[in-house]
């Protein structure tokens, strides 16, 4: 079974897909983390995304590594959030990720969350969340993980969204089918507990 978690930065997407997948004792998979990867690659080569996109070996489990080093740190520096959007906008190297998440979900159970889980990487998925908050609630959740104020990170959060819904390869949307889920006001175990009912119903 597939569970497909989409939605916007800072909607809880991680938290609610780890929290979901330990639950049901089902894979996690961070498909943004790859993005991450893919920028942080090209932040320290200057090489061409796709180019690129086509020969790092990305590892995802309990740490993210990249060529065999351990990168999950790297990988949330605010550069590597802001290029990370850039790149993923690159459908060459959407494809090359997308391919290698195909091949993953291809056997198993998973939680997978991104941005295009229900729309292109798993459109048969049992279920698809769009999971949504409003764009103050969003920016104090990551201001709180970052430590930085609401202001700093509403105007980057504000310009990746806007990225990462109008861009032409496979712009975030509610995939077809999808239950939309808005968290604003609700708490973290009734967001995990919400999902875990649908879940059940399928
Ligand atoms: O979820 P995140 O913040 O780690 O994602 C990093 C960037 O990658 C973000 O700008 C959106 C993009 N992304 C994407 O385009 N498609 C995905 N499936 C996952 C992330």
């Amino acid at each position: 079974m597939v569970i497909a978690i989409d939605g916007p930065a800072g909607a809880g997407k991680s938290t609610v897909a780890r929290a979901v997948a330990a639950a049901l004792g089902f894979t996690y998979l961070d498909s943004g983390a790859m993005y991450r990867c893919v920028a942080l690659a090209v932040l320290r080569s200057g090489g061409e995304p796709a180019a690129l996109a086509r020969s790092l070996t990305i590892e995802l489990g309990e740490r993210v590594l990249l060529d065999g080093e351990d990168v999950s740190g790297a990988i949330r520096a605010p550069e590597v959030s802001e290029l990370a959007s850039t790149v993923a906008a690159l459908p060459e190297v959407r494809s090359a990720m997308v391919a290698q998440q195909q091949r993953l979900l291809g056997s198993g159970d998973w939680v997978a969350e991104g941005r295009d889980i229900g729309t292109v990487v798993r459109p048969q998925a049992e279920l698809k969340v769009f999971l949504t908050a409003s764009e103050a609630e969003r920016a104090n959740r990551r201001a709180a993980e970052l430590g930085a104020t609401q202001e700093a990170v509403l105007a980057a959060q504000r310009e990746r969204d806007r990225r990462d819904s109008t861009r032409a390869a496979s712009p975030l949307r509610p995939a077809a089918g999808a239950v939309e889920l808005d968290t604003t006001g609700l708490t973290f175990d009734e967001v995990v507990a919400r999902v875990l009912t649908l879940a059940t119903a399928r």
